[in-house]
């Protein structure tokens, strides 16, 4: 059996989505795929820390957000200890970081994964701060002290797209990537065709857990062309960086916009798309009127697509949740159990 003892840095909608799959299922996937999952600490900034290294029940925290909204009732041998001290004096082996994401400076995650890669901590993350803007130097690090990084929640939650880029589609050749890539916009876009007005459909999006901390990371197109940057990077070998992506968000289409392109057979979706040329790679995210019978146009609510065009198979389409605690709480199992895969036991 496999072990990994987890700290999660942050204990928002992910931690919370991965704390109820280890509640519910934990005891099946040790059974089933032999690796054991086990919260030894736990350190959000609002909610309070804690680290136990027998293990956390992930019933008790989240019982304990149920009924407080924080983890001060949680009996623990240990407690208050800031991300820092918890990476550095936990005897976690996984370093799960959910965070904020912040698409400007990667902070205060680029700290958490170097401090925790430095100690010889795998890493899983969720947070494309990091990811877009410092992959190469975190994971030439991870490289140097023969640890892992899993960074498949960063883009369409637990839809497996960096497993299937990364790992199947890896001697396909990528040539382009199309899709859509936002949960909350194509939820809003998805409702206003409903005729929910662009707050009320904000709002739910932001109460069913698919929204930024700060949505206007996602209305304004950055969070999709946060993923844009790591599909380009990680999956077609390019360098580019957020500023190279032409970036326009939804906040600018009206419903009658909506009503009009409905009424001539077409929908509004926030496409984003990578495309190798001559002179580099050309990146975009902008709302495109298709066609309804385009493929992509009948991919509402939070889910999300991806078309692979690829030299040696063609055009490979993926499509499944793009957003959602425990579709993102997922992508952290999937992580691990990769890791499990590729990393032989260490001698403890
Ligand atoms: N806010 C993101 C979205 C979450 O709506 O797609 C998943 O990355």
């Amino acid at each position: 059996m496999r072990t990994y003892r987890l700290a999660l840095i942050g204990f928002g909608n992910v931690g919370q989505g991965l704390a109820q799959i280890i509640r519910d299922q934990g005891d099946d996937i040790a059974r089933q795929l032999g690796v054991q999952i086990t919260i030894v600490a736990v350190s959000d900034l609002l909610k309070g820390s804690l680290y136990d290294p027998d293990g956390l029940s992930p019933t008790a925290l989240l019982d304990a957000v149920q009924t407080s909204g924080d983890l001060n009732g949680v009996a623990a041998p240990h407690r208050d200890w800031n991300a820092q001290q918890t990476i550095a004096e936990s005897s976690a082996d996984v370093l799960v970081e959910l965070s904020y994401t912040d698409l400007e400076s990667g902070e205060p995650a680029v700290s958490h994964i170097s401090q925790a890669i430095e100690k010889g901590l795998h890493i899983v993350t969720t947070n494309k701060g990091p990811i877009a803007l410092r992959y190469p130097r975190l994971s030439a690090l991870a490289r140097d002290r023969g640890v892992e990084i899993g960074i498949e929640g960063t883009v369409m939650s637990g839809t497996p797209t960096m497993a299937l880029g990364q790992d199947l589609l890896a001697a396909a050749n990528i040539t382009r990537i199309q899709g859509i890539v936002n949960g909350t916009t194509n939820y809003i876009l998805s409702q206003m065709e409903n005729g929910t007005t662009y707050n009320a459909a904000l709002a739910e999006a932001q109460e069913k857990g698919y929204a930024e901390a700060d949505p206007s990371g996602d209305v304004e197109g950055f969070d999709a062309a946060g993923k844009v940057v790591i599909m380009a990077n990680v999956l077609m070998d390019a360098s580019i960086t957020l500023g190279d992506v032409a970036r326009q968000g939804i906040t600018g289409l009206t419903p009658q916009d909506i009503e009009t392109a409905r009424s001539e057979g077409r929908r509004w979706k926030l496409i984003a798309s990578i495309e190798k040329t001559a002179s580099g790679v050309k990146a975009g995210v902008r709302p495109t009127r298709l066609p309804t019978e385009h493929p992509l146009a009948s991919v509402s609510g939070p889910t999300n697509a991806v078309t692979f065009t690829t030299d040696l198979l063609g055009d490979v389409t993926l499509i499944g949740p793009g957003a959602g605690r425990m579709a993102t709480g997922y992508a952290i199992v999937c992580d691990l159990l990769g890791i499990a895969r590729k990393v032989q036991p260490r001698e403890k």
